[in-house]
Order: structure tokens, then C-alpha cells, then sequence
């Protein structure tokens, strides 16, 4: 039997995005630009490059924006046309990228990732799926972190979370992975302390997970905080299944950290064709 497609993501944006308050008080975090496009955009631009083709949003009340940025705003598309600003026209027309839908189910309450992609299962189906958090910005210009795992599963059946190499001192901040020595992800603990830490290999925002994950994650207890984890649910699976690390090409910079924000705006401002010489410039003036 031909395994089933890759066809659809999920993206969980119904946290609360208390590092970035007050900005977030009113606006998504995932709706802050890098440059001149919003996180939750350059994440559907980088699904889109993997050939999904459905994106399921899984919102809250106070997130209205999101759905807002991806539908059709007529009055501006409108103003745009009658003034021949035909650039920014498509700009607006291309949010949500052609030949992809759009699902958007709500997180009643903020139990935790690993509740809130259970809450995408009536929309996914029993289907292998992608999950990827917006705030972590790949930036990889010739290519897709996750067109990279979506081949990976095409090619050898296998499922991947994303990865990269952290200072032992943080380890308490990720996920982190152990691996056999087939390379195969092993164990799974979420936010280990240093010194226990299985490895130095964290988990970041991508993820190419099995429909099983969903069952997975039905059975999971809440933990410290009441949530129900993303992690607790994938480790129940490791031994049933393929799941091998994906050490992607690029920079991955941590959208949701005041820093990580900063540097992704530096890096895509330096190499933007309209402002890059003059913000370089300005740039070494400064430090
Ligand atoms: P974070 O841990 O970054 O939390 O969530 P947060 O609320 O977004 O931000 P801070 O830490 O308060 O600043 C990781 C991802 O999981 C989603 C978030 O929207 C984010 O994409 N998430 C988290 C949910 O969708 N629901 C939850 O209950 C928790």
C-alpha cells in the first residue's frame, strides 16, 4: 500500500505571547513582521514550498487578526486597483498562497501545545500531518526546513522533528532528543536540566508527525500547569514508530524572545533590496 501524502499543517497560535506584552495585548505575536511580513505569513510561505496544501489554524478568541490577514480585504484591494498599484496588490492577493485552504478551529482554553494540536484532529483526519510554530522563523533562503522533512518521510518513510545543537546550559529551554545508533530519535523529555539532559540536541518549531499522534495525545495526563504537552504525546510513539532528527539548513532565529526578533528583522533588513545598503550602513554607524 502507497503511503499517505503530507497534505496538511497545523499551526498552534492560540498561546498567549506574554514575552512580547503589551505589544501582544491587542495584535497576535504571530502577527508581528519580520520586515514587511507577519511570522504566521513566512511560516504558510515555507508550508507552501512543501507542497501542503491545507493549513489549520488553531486560534483563540483574541486572534482574529490572523484570519483576517489571510481573507480577502475588498476595500483595500479595491483602493489598490483604482490607483494601479498593481505590486502591492498581489501582495495582499497572495497572503494566503495559491492552491492552499485555509481551516481554522479555536483552542477553547490555553491547556498546552500538545492540546492544541489535538483540537486540529476533526480538520487533519487520520492523516499524517506537519506541525510548525510560527515564532520559530527558519530562515533558509534557497529552500523549506520543511519541504526537507516532508521529503524525508517521502523518501524513506520516516517521521522528523526538527532539531539543532544548544549549549548544555540550555537545555532546560527545548525539548531535547536521544538517539540510537541508527541515528533513530529514542527518547524524548521536555525541558531537561543540564546536568540529566539525554543530549545537547534540542527540538525546535517543525514537526512531521504520524495520525497516531492524535490517539497519542488523547491519552496524555496534563502536567505541572495543567497542560498537555506536545512532547509527552511523541514520546509515547518513538517506539512504535520511525522518527529520525532533521538538522535543517539556515538559521533558525526565536521569534518569540525580544533578541531572536531582533536578529531575524537585522538579518532580513540587511539583505532587503530597497533598504539593505542604507540600514547596513546605518547599522556599523550605531555600534
Ligand atoms: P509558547 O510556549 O511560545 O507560549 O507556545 P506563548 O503563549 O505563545 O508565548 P509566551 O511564552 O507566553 O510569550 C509555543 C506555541 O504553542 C502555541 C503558541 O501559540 C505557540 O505557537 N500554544 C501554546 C497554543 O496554541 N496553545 C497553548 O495552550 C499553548
Amino acid at each position: 500500500m502507497s503511503q499517505q501524502p503530507i497534505l496538511s499543517v497545523v499551526l498552534p497560535v492560540a498561546g498567549l505571547g506574554t514575552r512580547f506584552l503589551p505589544a501582544t495585548k491587542a495584535i497576535p505575536k504571530e502577527m508581528l513582521p519580520v520586515l514587511d511580513k507577519p511570522l504566521i505569513q513566512l511560516a504558510v510561505e515555507e508550508a507552501a514550498k512543501a507542497g501542503i496544501t491545507q493549513v489549520v489554524l488553531v486560534t483563540s478568541a483574541s486572534k482574529r487578526a490572523i484570519e483576517d490577514h489571510f481573507d480577502v480585504n475588498f476595500e483595500l484591494e479595491a483602493t489598490l486597483e483604482a490607483r494601479n498599484k498593481q505590486s502591492m496588490l498581489e501582495a495582499v492577493r497572495t497572503t494566503l498562497p495559491n492552491g492552499m485552504t485555509l481551516a481554522v478551529v479555536r483552542q477553547p482554553k490555553a491547556l498546552g501545545l500538545g492540546h492544541a494540536v489535538l483540537c486540529a484532529a476533526p480538520v487533519v483526519g487520520d492523516q499524517p500531518f506537519a506541525v510548525m510554530l510560527p515564532d520559530d522563523f527558519i530562515d533558509d533562503p534557497q529552500g523549506s526546513c520543511l519541504a526537507d522533512m516532508v521529503a524525508l518521510y517521502n523518501q524513506q518513510s520516516a517521521f522528523s522533528l526538527a532539531v539543532e545543537e544548544v549549549p548544555r546550559e540550555k537545555t532546560d529551554k527545548y525539548g531535547v532528543v536521544s538517539l540510537n545508533a541508527d541515528g533513530r530519535i529514542t527518547a524524548m523529555v521536555e525541558k531537561p536540566k543540564p546536568e540529566v539532559a539525554p543530549s545537547t540536541l534540542a527540538v525546535v518549531g517543525r514537526y512531521v508527525l504520524p495520525a497516531e499522534t492524535f490517539a497519542a495525545l488523547r491519552e496524555v495526563k496534563a502536567g505541572a500547569g495543567g497542560e498537555i504537552q506536545l512532547t509527552d504525546g511523541i514520546a509515547s510513539l518513538l517506539s512504535t514508530q520511525v522518527f529520525r532528527p532533521h538538522r535543517f539548513k539556515g538559521i533558525r532565529y526565536d521569534c518569540g524572545s525580544k533578541l531572536g526578533y531582533l536578529q531575524a528583522n537585522t538579518a532580513l533588513g540587511l539583505r532587503d533590496q530597497e533598504v539593505g545598503v542604507a540600514f547596513a550602513k546605518w547599522l556599523s554607524s550605531v555600534i
